[in-house]
């Protein structure tokens, strides 16, 4: 199979030069070699998945993309400039924004103060406003606090403070994980409206459903390591062998 060619053609952006270029990733937590030679491009604005079974290595991929994780090697270049010995805090300046599965939402703090926690990084950044339109639930709380969210409330405040700092190349994972179908849908008008609005994303998703109708490729990944591209036009006739790597 093909996988470095695969990842080196990045559909629907002819010529563009990549935005995010991965090679040879590795990744450890302590002496556990998780990540063994993860090769994938990324063209900006595009929304790429990442797919794969529970432990296949999704998460670690979007945590060394970052520079969180215990150690890591190969190559990770934003825009041509390589990262992957630079520490997490400068990475982030260079406007990449992570939003955790687990959401990071401080049960003490407000929304408002939720909002406002992480540090503008960079110009750019979406305003208050902006971020209310994309998610007019979060004005409504303003003042609640954190605790008394919804699990779709808690994602979207998520999402919105990490629009606010600037960073334009977005890594979500999960981020419709339990969430109900109507927030579901919310979630993903949000996804493209950022894509319109020339956000790069990627996203680590188990609901492939979902995946495919936000996204313009999918990546998949097994065992430590990118094993497919899959373009999203192509995803139906590709089912019954996204079937067996998801193992559904
Ligand atoms: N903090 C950690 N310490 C040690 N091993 C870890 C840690 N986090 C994850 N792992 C291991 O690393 C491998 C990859 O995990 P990862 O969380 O990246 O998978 P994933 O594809 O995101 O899975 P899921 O779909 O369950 O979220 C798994 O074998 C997992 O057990
Ligand atoms: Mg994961």
């Amino acid at each position: 199979m093909a996988i470095t060619e695969a990842a080196r053609a990045p559909a629907g952006a002819a010529g563009a030069a990549p935005l995010l270029t991965v090679r040879g990733l590795e990744a450890w937590y302590g002496e556990s070699h998780v990540l063994h030679g993860i090769d994938f491009d990324v063209a900006p604005g595009e929304v790429v998945t990442l797919l794969g079974r529970n432990g296949a290595g999704k998460t670690t991929t979007l945590k060394s993309i970052m520079g969180v994780i215990g150690k890591r090697k190969g190559s990770v270049a934003l825009e041509g400039k390589e990262t992957i010995d630079l520490p997490s805090r400068a990475i982030a300046r260079l406007g990449i924004g992570f939003v955790p599965e687990e959401r990071g939402i401080y049960s003490s703090l407000s929304v408002e103060e939720n909002l406002m926690l992480p540090p503008k990084i960079r110009e750019g950044g979406l305003s208050l406003e902006r971020i209310f339109t994309l998610f007019p639930n979060l004005k409504e709380r303003l003042r609640s606090q954190g605790t008394k969210l919804s699990g779709g409330e808690q994602q979207m405040l998520a999402i919105g403070r990490i629009l606010r700092t600037g960073a334009h190349l977005l890594l979500l994972d999960e981020p419709t994980e339990g969430l109900a179908p109507v927030i579901i849908e919310q979630i993903g008008r949000t996804i493209a409206e950022l894509k319109r609005e020339g956000f790069t994303i990627i996203l680590v998703e188990q609901n492939f459903r979902f995946a495919q109708t936000v996204a313009d490729r999918h990546y998949v990944v097994e065992q430590g390591k990118v094993v497919d591209m899959i373009p999203n036009a192509e995803l139906d006739a590709n089912i019954d062998k996204l079937h067996r790597y998801l193992g559904v």
